[in-house]
């Protein structure tokens, strides 16, 4: 069967602007590659770039959209502010800014709903002298948010959302909510669709961000026999299938890729049929499996945690 192509839709943001449904993860991508991911990135098309402070790429990643010659309003820029950092929410972000070489992010995330000390043994990774996480329990999520919803009130973000927030977690943010988060990212793909928390997500038109769709590094989602044989179906490779399942349900996706290859591959993606999604949909009964866990030793409401 010859593949349908579809272009890469946006979806409206609730605060507002729209945003494109394919952006280039950034995560693990190593100095001296970076630069040149962004740069191949947008100059095939692609129109979002989702950073991290954490991800210690900031600046090589804001070399990288000078590079590429895209004018800054038509790139969708994201970054997240690190636990570390959940008291100064204002000097994070301006520290991000700087890092890129630019005044505004288009989105700005609470990273995970966990407030780490920030005075503790390191700047990012506290721990204590057992060897734990060093939260800062005096802190919480909801303090955050008001911050958050301060940089977009000064116009330093023109949108704010969270990330590895459970229905339990979102719940507790909305409660003293003012603002309603544009977007969730979560982990996301067929051994992981939880699809509750994006329904639950959608009817609160909070837009799902997939983070992780191809399975991270070493993913045996690539390796898939049922994935497989859809990408065959429509003569497009695995990752084509995986980037295209998490759009073809009304979700943002980002995908890593410092290959050039694959980077212009990634943005291609097809209509899949009912008979698809139903596959991809119904994975996670058999080989459910969540990539990215890290022991933060805390209850963050994920069933599978
Ligand atoms: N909010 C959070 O807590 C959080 C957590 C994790 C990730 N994220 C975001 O989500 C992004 C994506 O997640 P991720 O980096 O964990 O993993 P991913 O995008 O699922 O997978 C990236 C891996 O797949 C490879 N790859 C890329 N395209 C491919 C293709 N078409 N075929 C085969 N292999 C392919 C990449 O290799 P090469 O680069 O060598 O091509 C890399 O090893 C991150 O970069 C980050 O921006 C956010």
């Amino acid at each position: 069967m010859p593949a349908q192509f579809i272009d890469v839709p946006t979806y409206k943001l609730s605060h507002g602007g729209s945003i494109p449904a394919v952006g280039l993860g950034t995560w693990q991508s190593k100095p001296g590659e970076v630069e040149h991911a962004v740069e191949v990135a947008l100059k095939n098309g692609y129109r979002h770039i989702d950073g991290a402070f954490v991800y210690r790429n900031e600046a090589e990643v804001g070399q990288g959209l000078k590079a590429s010659g895209v004018p800054r309003g038509d790139i969708f820029l994201t970054s997240k502010l690190w636990c570390t950092r959940h008291r100064d929410v204002e000097g994070a972000v301006k520290t991000s800014l700087a890092n890129f070489g630019t005044d505004y992010l288009d989105l700005y995330l609470i990273h995970w709903p966990v407030p780490l000390n920030p005075n503790g043994n390191d700047p990012l990774f506290p721990k204590l002298e057992d060897g734990s996480r060093d939260k800062d329990t005096e802190w919480s999520i909801n303090d955050t948010w008001k911050q958050m919803e301060a940089v977009l009130e000064k116009g330093l973000v023109k949108a704010i959302g969270v990330s590895n927030f459970s229905e339990k977690m979102m719940g507790k943010l909305l409660s003293t909510a003012k603002v309603v988060p544009a977007v969730n990212q979560v982990e996301l793909h067929p051994y992981l669709p939880q699809h509750d928390l994006i329904a639950y997500l959608k009817s609160k038109n909070i837009v799902p961000q997939a983070y992780s769709p191809l399975g991270s590094t070493d993913s045996p989602l690539l390796k898939d026999e049922e994935i497989q044989q859809i990408a065959d179906k429509h003569g497009v490779s695995v990752g084509t299938v995986l980037i295209s399942y998490q759009v073809n349900r009304g979700v943002v996706v980002l995908p890593k890729s410092v290959t050039e290859k694959r980077i212009v591959d990634n943005l291609r993606l097809v209509k899949l049929d009912d008979g698809d999604m139903d596959t991809l949909n119904s994975l996670h009964k058999t080989k459910g499996k969540r990539f990215i866990k890290p022991d933060w030793n805390v209850d963050l409401g994920f069933e599978d945690w």
